[in-house]
């Protein structure tokens, strides 16, 4: 505690004051005194050295009535179920049931996000209880004011990040789409980076991701993510976050640009990460092939890299290179996606690496029967990604052809039998959809190396964050 300059300065004073002068000030330095010793104790537990000295004179009421308040706050601090129940069957009906009780902080066009302490928590932190990983009605949640944090409670430091999927974190489609919110957030927060994340799916904790997902968010973000399995605290006892930030929605609110510039980010960052020299031969097309094996694959790979090895040949400066997503590093892929300007893959996770080409890149997509009537809108997520990532996606080829379903083909029991088809090929129209991709893409590079020209416009290795 400070001193009252006044108090200080009196015994520097050379005049000799009158003892009633003297009284007064004397008096009026201890009332000041008494009452800044009053405002600290509000502010901190611990008591400070000087507390001795006053305690004759303080009035300690109000500290007991303090501390009994603050003991009240910290039993009052209740904990919800992670999964609220009443909405479990309906997430994708836009009930929130993750944390149903709070609201998301959303500016138009942004991310939207949670963050504790924040004017929307009034100040509080928030606290977790439970590290369930089969039932997420056991895990908990519960916001608490620093000073009165519930009892037994430890205070980890640091940013945590929390995430929310209503999938998985194996796949890589739906692990980069629980990620890729906090790209956006810590783009708009002055690239701030987290000490932790904490993984939830339907309100269970996960405790690992992909190497996939761990590479790109490390390149991000500075380090590899941290991922906290909280095997270090007993089931009871809650665990509160000195700062987070939760989302939900994944990429839900944001405008295109801001997806965009999130999708920039990190390809960019993954590209300094893998070393990779950014500069291309201008007239070059790259074309590649990203097969699948097993469910979805090619039934024919020798006839369809055929037909795409013709094409690819009947235009100056195409070069096709064929790849299989299971046997590629994770830097392999970031490197084949750079040199890649016409992609060519059937539906399945390997096409979220999309985004890693250069933005304006094309995309051309394969469905084996059955998938249009019965696939539902997840069909299309690679088709939206292409537009959030700044790419062009050139249609899709859908096999007539596949495997027998005994019921009607629009009966959903049907479905399991195609999601794993596998798919032919029509050469007549592999043919003239390639020729078509690739005249655009002829004339986009083209232009594209004139205006750059102008603009003098080098690749660099910085990447804009903020
Ligand atoms: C000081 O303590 C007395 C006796 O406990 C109580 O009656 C009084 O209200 C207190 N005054 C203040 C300002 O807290
Ligand atoms: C805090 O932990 C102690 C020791 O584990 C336990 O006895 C006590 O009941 C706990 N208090 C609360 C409020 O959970
Ligand atoms: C695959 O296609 C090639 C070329 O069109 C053909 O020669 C070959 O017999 C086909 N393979 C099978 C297993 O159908
Ligand atoms: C990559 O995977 C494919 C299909 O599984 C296999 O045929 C090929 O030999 C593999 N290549 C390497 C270099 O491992
Ligand atoms: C992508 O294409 C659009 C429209 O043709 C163009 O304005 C933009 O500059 C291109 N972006 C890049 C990164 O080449
Ligand atoms: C192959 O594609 C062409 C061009 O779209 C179409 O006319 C033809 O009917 C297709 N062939 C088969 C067997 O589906």
């Amino acid at each position: 505690m400070t001193l009252p300059s006044s108090c200080v300065s009196k015994h520097h004073l050379r005049i000799s004051p009158s003892p009633k002068l003297l009284f007064f000030i004397l008096s009026t330095c201890c009332f000041t005194l008494l009452i800044l010793f009053e405002i600290q104790s509000l502010h901190t537990s611990s008591p400070s050295p000087s507390r001795s000295f006053f305690q004759q004179w303080q009035n300690r009421t109000l500290a007991q009535d303090l501390s009994s308040l603050n003991e009240k706050l910290r039993l009052s601090v209740t904990f919800l179920p992670l999964k609220d129940l009443r909405y479990s069957k309906k997430p994708l009906e836009g009930h929130t049931w993750f944390m149903s009780s709070m609201y998301d902080t959303h500016q138009e066009g942004e991310v939207q996000y949670q963050e504790f302490p924040s004017e929307a928590s009034h100040g509080r932190l928030l606290c977790l209880k439970g590290h369930e990983t089969h039932e997420g009605s056991s895990n908990y949640y519960a916001l608490a004011w620093p000073d009165a944090l519930p009892f037994n409670a430890t205070l980890v430091k640091g940013l945590t990040f929390v995430a929310y999927n209503h999938y998985d974190y194996h796949n890589i489609w739906h692990s980069l789409g629980a990620f890729f919110p906090f790209v956006a957030w810590h783009k708009m927060n002055g690239c701030e980076s987290p000490e932790r994340w904490v993984l939830f799916q339907k309100g269970e904790l996960r405790l690992k991701t992909n190497p996939w997902l761990n590479t790109l968010m490390g390149a991000t973000f500075g380090r590899e993510p941290y991922i906290e399995v909280f095997d270090w605290v007993k089931d009871e006892e809650p665990v509160c976050f000195e700062k987070a930030v939760v989302m939900r929605h994944n990429e839900g609110g944001m405008s295109r640009a801001r997806r965009m510039e999130a999708y920039d980010l990190i390809r960019c960052k993954a590209r300094v990460y893998c070393n990779l020299n950014l500069e291309r031969r201008i007239p070059e097309i790259g074309m590649t092939m990203l097969m699948r094996t097993g469910a979805r694959s090619f039934n024919n790979e020798t006839a369809v890299i055929e037909i795409f090895e013709r094409e690819c040949r009947r235009v100056d400066g195409c070069r096709l290179m064929v790849a299989y997503a299971n046997n590629l590093t994770v830097c392999d892929q970031v490197k084949l996606m750079s040199l890649t300007d016409i992609l060519i893959s059937p539906h399945g996770a390997q096409l979220t690496n999309l985004f890693l080409m250069d933005r304006n890149s094309s995309i051309m997509e394969f469905y084996p029967k059955g998938w249009l009537k019965l696939a539902g809108v997840g069909q299309y997520v690679y088709r939206s990604m292409s537009s959030w990532a700044g790419m062009r996606h050139q249609g899709a080829w859908r096999d007539p052809d596949g495997e027998h379903c005994p019921y009607p083909d629009d009966d959903g029991r049907c479905m399991s039998v195609y999601k794993n088809g596998r798919i032919g090929y029509n050469e007549t129209f592999f043919t003239e959809w390639t020729r078509n991709v690739l005249i655009q893409v002829k004339a986009r590079k083209l232009e594209e190396a004139a205006s750059r020209e102008d603009q003098s416009d080098s690749a660099s290795n910085t990447c804009h964050c903020g």
